[in-house]
């Protein structure tokens, strides 16, 4: 095998041997030899092990001098390898010079420094400062940053860095420099760097304390009219973080530039935001109601890390989620305040139950804060992020929101310009409030969906209602024997009038409120309710109160109740969701050829055709549940078969409520102007449309190819150009939507998208054409999403193809990635984590393609450690 890497232990964390206190950076900027110098002030940390070398991590850099103390250091005084330098002897205090030169133009793995469109363009978090110079790379490392650009002035009229811009100048031979000084310190991973021609959209914002920002996006010449949302988002998203937890901005500029080349949505760099331009770009008629809906949470989170990240930053990599989850939970927030609260919910636990427990089940599980990694890169996983908010959400939901603001200000108080640990965030949390939160740290130890059987007694004589829970949890890679979780389980009791029942527990005097809170924390336990007349029916885990997994025996009656009363709008979806999962998965195991779901799901569905509530909570309620979720709640599954089942019964809702959804349709199908303020009519419209596709009648055709053609708004031209896709191939259309946006990178994006996700046969067979296409470059990582990762992840129909050759294109190009970009590479290759809960005869197809990837030569630690992992 040529697999092999280090592993990184959490419990191994050791303090620095040195600090830095200043560093000052000068970069002559070429694209293939860019010149580094870097002057560091260090001194020894009186924490750390006295005597102790000096060693500077840096990769792919070739040096040129060193200096200690203004002194040019002998060869013999240090030694460098491929991964860092070493000085053995060094003074308490330094001052150490070193120049290095780098290749900006040959990187292509996007992280360190690298051209993207003739633009520089830096990422340093996690580790690729080392790619810049050689440094102390760690995040517990924090240092005041001045950096001097030199650059050509007709390539490179704009040069940025992090803090204010304090100096600038021309040089001979048309260049110029300017000169960026950060007031607060920060570890290298928030350093950035770009320069290029970019036209700048500004603005400004006042903070509470009278400190007046000027706001400014840089974006590519011709893009100027796509930053507005955006820019109102960095509006919304201060004045938000001001009202709800105080915290102001603190530079006086505040930047955020796009570029088309990022392996991720976005970067926090203190000052200098960098942005996938997907975050970034937006107008009506090239983006959809959801990437709207994107910038506004991407923004918000880039902006929120300021505090939560940048301020308070993590003492090792281990710690991410502190200022991940945390960060997540505030944009999530965020969101719901400017948005929907239910529906801003509702699809966050979809994406976390279709990603984050297929992983948390699968060979990558993971706690929250992991006890080992190979590859740090591996580890920016929906289980840092997703459930890591859902972590730090639990904390609110236990405290309540002015507990839980305690919390944060004693946080922040207590650590305000640190690196720290989430067991100080913890502790903050415990101590403002004066609770106890040591079984809470089960949640950040062990991996693994936690599991609750819940049963129910109603005993007449005495009015007592009684709920049984029991809590599991199974083993995951590393961890057989799971101890009990602290659970905040959230429940209400409905009456036969679908009334909330006042809520009180045996041993209480009064009833308090109809929502309540029950902490689990034993593996089995019993809560009873009194005053309890009549049998109600339980509303449990309400607003997904933890992330956890609930089994019930509800009736299909009780959950067609839930669906139209239940106050707790989110039961309400889960109540529909609930329903149409069980009524899937039992169509596919019985195997019929013609499945059928049964009338009282077709008329629950029915019902809520003519409800009078917020419209995307109509359509998310309609929409059945998608076979990545599905797949995950079958063993030995056959993707295929599962597939067809879905659209069979997908063809069933439409045939029987016709009428309905086309009334619905025509009636919001009406015509006016597009408002960015209707999403949610539009979303309930295009979901009957959606249903309608599956028709085979003229009139639908032509409702198809009428909303393509008249549309003013991306998200209805592409709801009826994915339809027809689907339907007939919608050639005619595919080909007219690429002559209009053929020089507009991110919708191109979403037309490759639309053809790597088609369910029509020949998937497969298209996309490997599409890669020829002049738009699609593999070094692209949104072309990479669009079409390879759109076929690999979203087409589970095509991708498990029945032959194979789906798992043998996606090896393929793992193999093809991980010499151009290992991140994107490493993730392409999540594709094959699910491979034992397939059928047989699948598995050993993926198991086999597995270890075609594991035997090639020189594999990156990024992708060894993810296919080790899906093999052992
Ligand atoms: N910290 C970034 C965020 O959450 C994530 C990120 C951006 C990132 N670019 C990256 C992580 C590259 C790893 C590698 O907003
Ligand atoms: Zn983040």
């Amino acid at each position: 095998m040529t697999l092999q890497s280090t592993q990184i232990n959490r419990l191994d964390y050791t303090a620095p041997a040195f600090l830095i206190d200043r560093v000052d950076l000068t970069f002559e900027l070429e694209e293939s030899q860019t010149r580094v110098q870097s002057r560091l002030v260090l001194k020894r940390n009186p924490e750390a092990v006295a005597g102790l070398p000096l060693s500077l991590v840096g990769e792919e850099l070739s040096l040129e001098s060193i200096k200690l103390d203004g002194a040019l250091l002998k060869t013999d005084a240090y030694s460098v390898s491929a991964t860092g330098l070493v000085i053995a002897t060094m003074p308490d205090e330094a001052i150490l010079e070193i120049v290095t030169i780098i290749n900006p133009l040959s990187n292509t793995s996007l992280n360190g420094l690298y051209v993207s469109s003739g633009n520089f363009v830096s990422q340093c978090e996690a580790e690729g400062f080392r790619k810049i110079t050689y440094y102390l790379d760690r995040p517990d490392v924090m240092a005041k940053f001045t950096t001097t650009i030199i650059a050509d002035k007709t390539r490179y009229p704009i040069l940025l860095s992090n803090g204010n811009r304090v100096d600038s100048g021309q040089l001979e031979k048309n260049r110029h420099w300017v000169k960026w000084v950060d007031p607060f310190k920060k570890p290298a991973y928030l350093f950035a760097l770009v320069a290029g021609k970019f036209v700048m959209l500004a603005d400004q914002h006042t903070t509470p304390s009278g400190r007046r920002v000027a706001l400014e996006i840089f974006v590519e010449p011709g893009n100027l009219d796509k930053c507005h949302h955006a820019m109102a988002a960095i509006k919304k998203a201060m004045r938000w973080d001001e009202e709800r937890f105080g915290l102001e901005y603190d530079l006086d500029t505040y930047m955020i530039v796009a570029t088309s080349d990022f392996n991720m949505g976005a970067m926090e760099n203190k000052g200098l935001n960098i942005f996938n331009t997907k975050y970034v770009l937006a107008k009506p008629e090239t983006a959809t109601d959801v990437d709207f809906d994107g910038i506004d949470a991407v923004v918000a989170h880039e902006y929120f890390h300021n505090w939560t990240g940048n301020r308070v930053t993590c003492r090792d990599w281990f710690q991410l989620s502190l200022k991940e989850g945390l960060t997540v939970y505030r944009d999530q927030e965020f969101s719901s305040d400017i948005g929907s609260r239910s529906v801003e919910r509702i699809n966050n636990v979809k994406a976390l139950r279709e990603m984050q427990f297929a992983e948390d089940a699968g060979p990558q599980a993971h706690s929250v804060r992991p006890e080992a990694y190979s590859e740090i890169n591996n580890f920016y996983t929906m289980t840092i992020y997703e459930k890591g908010s859902e972590v730090v959400r639990m904390y609110a939901t236990l405290l309540g929101r002015e507990g839980f603001r305690k919390g944060m200000d004693l946080y922040f108080k207590r650590h305000d310009g640190q690196a720290v640990t989430c067991d100080d965030f913890r502790a903050a949390m415990a101590d403002a409030n004066g609770v106890d939160f040591t079984q809470f740290e089960e949640w950040y130890k062990q991996a693994g969906t936690p599991a609750l059987a819940i049963s129910s007694h109603y005993d007449a004589a005495a009015q007592t209602y009684t709920l049984n829970v029991k809590q599991s949890c199974p083993a995951t890679p590393g961890q057989a024997e799971k101890r009990p979780f602290h659970i905040p389980l959230a429940v209400g009791l409905l009456n036969k009038q679908g009334k909330d029942l006042p809520l009180q527990l045996a041993g209480e005097a009064t009833a308090q409120g109809t929502t309540r809170v029950l902490a689990l924390t034993q593996a089995e336990q019993s809560f009873s309710f009194i005053n309890i007349t009549a049998e109600p029916t339980p509303s449990l885990l309400r607003d997904f109160s933890a992330p956890v997994k609930v089994s019930y025996a509800y009736t299909d009656e009780e959950l067609v109740f839930l669906m139209a009363n239940d106050s707790d709008a989110f039961n309400r979806w889960e109540a529909a969701n609930t329903f149409a999962t069980r009524l899937l998965i039992a169509l596919y195991a019985a195997g019929d050829e013609k499945p059928l779901a049964p009338a009282s799901f077709i008329n629950a569905l029915r019902k809520l055709t003519s409800e009078k509530i917020d419209a995307a909570l109509i359509a998310l309620m309609l929409e059945l549940p998608r076979e990545n979720y599905l797949i995950e709640l079958i063993d030995q599954v056959d993707p295929c078969h599962l597939h067809f089942v879905h659209r069979s019964v997908k063809a069933q809702i439409a045939r029987e409520l016709r009428p309905e959804l086309l009334a619905i349709y025509q009636k919001l199908n009406d015509g006016a102007i597009y408002h960015y303020e209707n999403a949610s009519k539009r979303s309930l419209k295009n979901i009957c449309l959606d249903y309608l596709a599956e028709l085979d009648e003229p009139l639908v055709s032509e409702m198809l190819s009428k909303q393509y053609r008249l549309s003013d708004n991306m998200t209805d031209r592409l709801a009826a150009l994915k339809a027809l896709v689907n339907r007939d191939g919608g050639d005619a259309q595919l080909a007219d939507f690429a002559v209009q946006w053929h020089d507009d990178a991110l919708v191109m994006d979403k037309w490759f998208a639309l053809q790597s996700t088609s369910r029509r046969p020949g998937a497969l067979s298209r996309v490997q054409a599409l890669m020829d296409h002049p738009a699609f470059s593999i070094k692209n990582p949104n072309k990479v999403r669009a079409l390879i990762m759109g076929f690999c992840l979203q087409n589970a129909q095509h991708f498990h193809a029945a032959d194979g050759y789906g798992y043998a294109f996606a090896a393929d190009r793992i193999i093809e990635l991980d010499k151009i970009n290992p991140q994107v590479a490493a993730r392409l290759a999540s594709s094959f984590n699910r491979w034992k809960k397939m059928e047989p005869q699948r598995q050993q197809m993926m198991q086999a393609e597995l270890q075609r990837i594991a035997q090639q030569d020189d594999l990156s630690s990024d992708l060894a450690e993810i296919v080790n992992k899906s093999l052992s």
